[in-house]
């Protein structure tokens, strides 16, 4: 499913947080927000997900406007992990993952939904812990457990707000390869991501936003040292090994962190 932001704006109380974005991410394509804090990356994914609706313009989902679309709906459409999500009921990570079958239950699940639970439960290397209660997981086991709920809702388009912040190095290297996987099967995947090596690694497209605005996107080609530099005011070498671009920050000699008290 290809997406279409048009003249998007959004602002938090009259502060504005997003500023007319236009952006066209084509199906099947893993893209990648970057940019500092307080960017807007989390926002344009709500505004996405439309849990935050934008003040002005419009996204287009495969050139319709899902403004008046039922949530259930949306739903069939996109699965988004958010950043930070508090704890929730005190559920087996089985029933959590259920939980994302929601846009297919009628009134309970059928043999369709339990198999599709187990099948992204194994996916997502969570078989073990399938039967313990989600509160008591390390963050990085819960954050695997929310993309195994995104994934159970079978959605065209999949949000994830720094899905492998909280993740070791196997399992981020394991949930981005199946995001890959996943683009590659026609799911356009849009991530937050602040490691630009994963990115780089990953990804196939890249929107730099700063301060709530399109730095630049496109590919790789985007990638410049030049761009890393005006984005974070970090000076950075990128070189290449083995085919592979791989970014090496150098000292940020233009702030100097004073440790006298
Ligand atoms: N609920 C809110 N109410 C008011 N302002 C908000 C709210 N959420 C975010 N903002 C502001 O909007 C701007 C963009 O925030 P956003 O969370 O989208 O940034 P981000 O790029 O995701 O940052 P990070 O990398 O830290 O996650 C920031 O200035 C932030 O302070
Ligand atoms: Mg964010």
């Amino acid at each position: 499913m290809k997406i279409s932001i048009n003249n998007l704006n959004f602002s938090y109380n009259g502060s504005f947080a997003l500023k007319d974005i236009n952006e066209h991410i084509e199906t099947g394509e893993f893209t990648a927000f970057v940019g500092p804090n307080g960017s807007g990356k989390s926002t344009l994914l709500k505004c996405i997900d439309r849990i935050l609706i934008p003040s002005k313009g419009e996204i287009l989902f495969n050139d319709q406007n899902i403004k008046y679309y039922k949530r259930e709906k949306i739903a069939k459409i996109i699965a988004y992990v958010p950043q930070n999500e508090g704890n929730i009921y005190p559920v087996t990570v089985f029933d959590a993952v259920l939980i994302g079958r929601k846009p297919y239950v009628n009134w309970a699940p059928s043999k369709n939904d339990f198999d599709k639970t187990a099948e992204v439960i194994e996916k997502l290397d969570l078989g073990d812990i399938s039967l313990n209660e989600i509160n008591k997981l390390s963050g990085g086991q819960r954050q695997r457990v929310y993309i195994a709920r995104a994934l159970a809702q079978e959605p065209k388009v999949l949000l994830l707000d720094e899905p492998t912040a909280n993740l070791d190095l196997r399992h981020q290297l394991e949930v981005l390869e199946l995001l890959q996987v996943l683009s590659e099967n026609g799911i356009t995947i849009i991530i937050a991501i602040h490691d630009l090596n994963m990115a780089i690694k990953f990804c196939s497209k890249f929107v730099m936003i700063n301060e709530g605005e399109i730095f630049a996107t496109g590919g790789k080609e985007i990638i410049t040292s030049g761009n890393i530099e005006q984005l974070y005011g970090v000076k950075v070498k990128i070189i290449k090994e083995d085919g592979e671009m791989i970014i090496i920050p150098l000292n940020n000699k233009h702030k100097k962190i004073s440790l006298a008290i």
